[in-house]
């Protein structure tokens, strides 16, 4: 019987993986987060192999406590979907001053799967959620990611100064496509400094529609658009366009097969080249260096 952590289970992609695998594997369990208790409470209230657990992973204290609780309660981990990501387009700072979309997307998923490597059982399987956005070289209708130094990343003034946008939601949508860029730099220094367990990421496609909560922070009109007018184009353009459910069984497909390969990009149901600028080594060892720094710090 194994033990999976699915961050993020009250929403979107998150909330129908949780409920596909605990329906699937009724004997495994599922300890699924939210930043409230009582949301992640009434996912898990349907399902008596749901664990509901609260973490903030823009705030380190709330990773600390969440950690401490999970040790104490279990003894093993045989696998982690790091899904839990945020997009803030108004600027948002953590309470120690890093951004908020860095510090939940980058800083976040750093500390908690670092934090339980130690508890990860031989076979241990981690998904790391990233997107085709992190990709200038795909249509994606979000602005290409604009990468700087991470110290630069996690400064909220200092790269407003750098980065070239149009508005401020712009700014926030280039903030998040660096982040998921970030990710994939996360994943293959995950892959290199931990050869035991298996570290992929996965792009699950653009999934406009009222299932996604990622657009909280935009306006009422463009949020209006991305829930009433985008779904519409997945018949037009399916490939481009998927539903969370559609998503939701592709990242269960990836979690369950036993053949990932450590540092793989998955988009959908296969396997792909991340972007070029993914396999940046520089880039990636800075990421590295710059977060162990960090966590050291905060022991
Ligand atoms: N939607 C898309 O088109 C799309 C495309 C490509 C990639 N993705 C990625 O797919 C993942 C899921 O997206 P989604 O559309 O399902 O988003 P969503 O509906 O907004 O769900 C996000 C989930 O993450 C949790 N969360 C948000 N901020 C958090 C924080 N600081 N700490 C802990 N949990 C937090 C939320 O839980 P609470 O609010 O209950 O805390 C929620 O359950 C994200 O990583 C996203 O970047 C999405």
């Amino acid at each position: 019987m194994s033990t999976t952590i699915i961050t993020g289970a009250t929403s979107g992609l998150g909330l129908k993986t949780a409920r596909l695998l605990a329906s699937t594997y009724p004997k495994d369990t599922f300890i699924i987060t939210s930043r409230k208790l009582a949301s992640a409470q009434v996912v898990a209230k349907d399902f008596p192999n749901m664990i509901p657990l609260s973490v903030d992973l823009s705030e380190t204290p709330s990773i600390q406590r969440f950690m401490a609780n999970i040790k104490q309660r279990h003894s093993k981990i045989d696998g982690i979907i790091a899904n839990a990501g945020s997009q803030y387009v108004k600027p948002t700072l953590n309470s120690q001053g890093v951004e908020a979309t860095f510090a939940t997307n980058v800083l976040g998923q750093y500390l908690l799967i670092h934090g339980l490597q130690s508890m990860l059982t031989d076979d241990a399987r981690i998904i790391l959620v990233s997107s085709d956005t992190h990709d200038r070289h795909k249509f994606t209708g979000m602005p290409n990611p604009q990468y700087l130094s991470p110290a630069l990343l996690a400064d909220e003034e200092g790269s407003s100064k750098i980065i070239k946008h149009r508005s401020a939601a712009q700014l926030g949508q280039i903030r998040y496509t660096s982040s998921k860029l970030a990710v994939i730099y996360l994943v293959h220094a995950f892959a290199k400094n931990d050869i035991n367990h298996t570290y992929v990421s996965f792009n699950p496609g653009f999934m406009p529609g009222k299932d996604s909560g990622l657009a909280r922070d935009y306006s009422p009109v463009a949020k209006w658009v991305l829930t009433n007018v985008f779904p519409l184009m997945r018949f037009v353009l399916p490939k481009f366009v998927h539903t969370v459910k559609q998503s939701s069984q592709n990242l269960v497909k990836v979690y369950t097969n036993s053949q990932l390969k450590s540092g793989e990009y998955w988009d959908g149901d296969r396997v792909i080249p991340s972007s070029d600028e993914s396999y940046d080594t520089d880039r990636e060892s800075e990421l590295w260096q710059y977060l162990s720094t960090l966590d050291n710090r905060n022991r």
